[in-house]
């Protein structure tokens, strides 16, 4: 069943928080208003939901707040609410506080409890709508090329190593640096990618703490002593990798003593601060257009679903090894690209479309 005008929107954010959650709170509520709903916030996650800790939204605050990172209506990791008695509660305030839809922004472990409360009864005899929005800094989502706050901590990333690098450079030195992304490998893949790091230490590749430790030191071996003229290595170690970073180093010491004597290591890890800062554009914009979609998506009378990002009219086949590379043929691209220019293509026209809508949202 369609949402109507006054019916109220819940926004929550929950689990780790991820740079660009402010801006799609700041979408979800614009465009709710724009659509007529009374747009409320549920504080710190399923903990605020359980406790019925529901506030109004501040759209100026929020066009304030999309600038910056964290979230302005609190995270949290509740252990009680995916028990029986958390459940209760939580659907207990979904009536009293008469919400037709909550929108969740959060990862794996917040979208699966959004699946629990969708179909929840509602104060007026509905059905709860729900609808999900992936964020987390792990990019460990399926369904999603992107979630939000991904671009954000891979330009952390590089900007830290790029600052390393000049101390490595100017001491000769190799540096282990850890990162965030709990299981997945995709944040220190990516942006060992982008930074020029020498070695990347992922889970997913599956070696032995020995052979991670013949990897480096191989690394190393070849950077120092192969001519390359390179005056460190950098090493970026996803935390999914469990071998501690320090007794790493420790072994790899030991080896490369009698390679290159004069080569000092160091060990950094950057933890938390790979989850802070200002998100970047990226981040802001895949926050506000997920939101659009799925505040649409659930007016619409949608519910039990994701908001993913794929990337708009790209439908040739993926190529073997890459799932988000497409190989399209040079004469479609460029006559698409003629299309798109000309103002005809549905892309040309769907963005048309957008904009003005996007105005309207906006001049408000
Ligand atoms: O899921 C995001 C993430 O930052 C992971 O990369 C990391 O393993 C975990 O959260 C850390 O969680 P916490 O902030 O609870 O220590």
């Amino acid at each position: 069943m369609s949402l109507k005008p006054r019916d109220r929107l819940a926004l929550l954010t929950s689990g780790g928080d991820a740079p660009g959650m402010n801006a799609a709170l700041r979408g979800a509520a614009r465009v709710g208003a724009q659509l007529g709903l009374e747009i409320v916030g549920v504080e710190e996650g399923y903990v605020g939901l359980m406790a019925g800790r529901v506030v109004p939204l501040d759209v100026y605050a929020l066009d304030e707040a999309s600038r910056r990172g964290g979230t302005v209506l609190g995270t949290a990791r509740s252990k009680v609410f995916p028990t029986p008695e958390g459940q209760a509660a939580a659907r207990t305030q979904i009536v009293a506080h008469k919400i037709a839809a909550l929108l969740v922004i959060g990862g794996n472990g917040s979208l699966t409890g959004a699946r629990t409360l969708a179909g929840a009864a509602t104060h007026d005899g509905n059905r709860l709508l729900v609808a999900g929005i992936p964020a987390s800094i792990d990019n460990d989502l399926a369904c999603t090329s992107m979630a939000i706050g991904v671009d954000t901590a891979m330009n952390t990333i590089v900007e830290a190593c790029d600052r390393i690098f000049d101390t490595a450079t100017a001491h000769r030195r190799t540096f282990f640096v850890e990162v965030m992304g709990r299981d997945m490998g995709y944040l220190a893949m990516t942006a060992g990618i982008a930074a020029g790091a020498d070695c990347v230490l992922v889970r997913e590749v599956g070696r032995s703490d020995d052979a991670i430790v013949d990897q480096v030191v191989q690394t190393m071996t070849h950077a120092y002593t192969g001519n390359t003229g390179k005056r460190r290595v950098l090493v970026l170690k996803s935390e999914g990798v469990k071998m501690d970073l320090n007794d790493l180093k420790r072994r790899v010491d030991e080896k490369m003593r009698a390679v290159v004597p004069d080569v000092d290591t160091r060990v950094t890890v950057l933890g938390h601060v790979v989850r802070g800062g200002s998100p970047t554009a990226f981040d802001r914009l895949l926050g506000a257009r997920l939101a659009n979609a799925a505040v649409r998506e659930l007016m619409a009378g949608k519910t039990d679903f994701m908001a993913g990002w794929v990337g708009p009219g790209v439908t040739a086949p993926v190529v073997e090894h890459d799932p988000y590379v497409v190989a399209a043929p040079l004469d479609q691209v460029l006559a698409d690209t003629a299309r798109l220019h000309a103002g005809d293509s549905p892309l040309a026209q769907w963005r048309k479309r957008v904009y003005s809508e996007v105005e309207s949202i906006l001049e408000k």
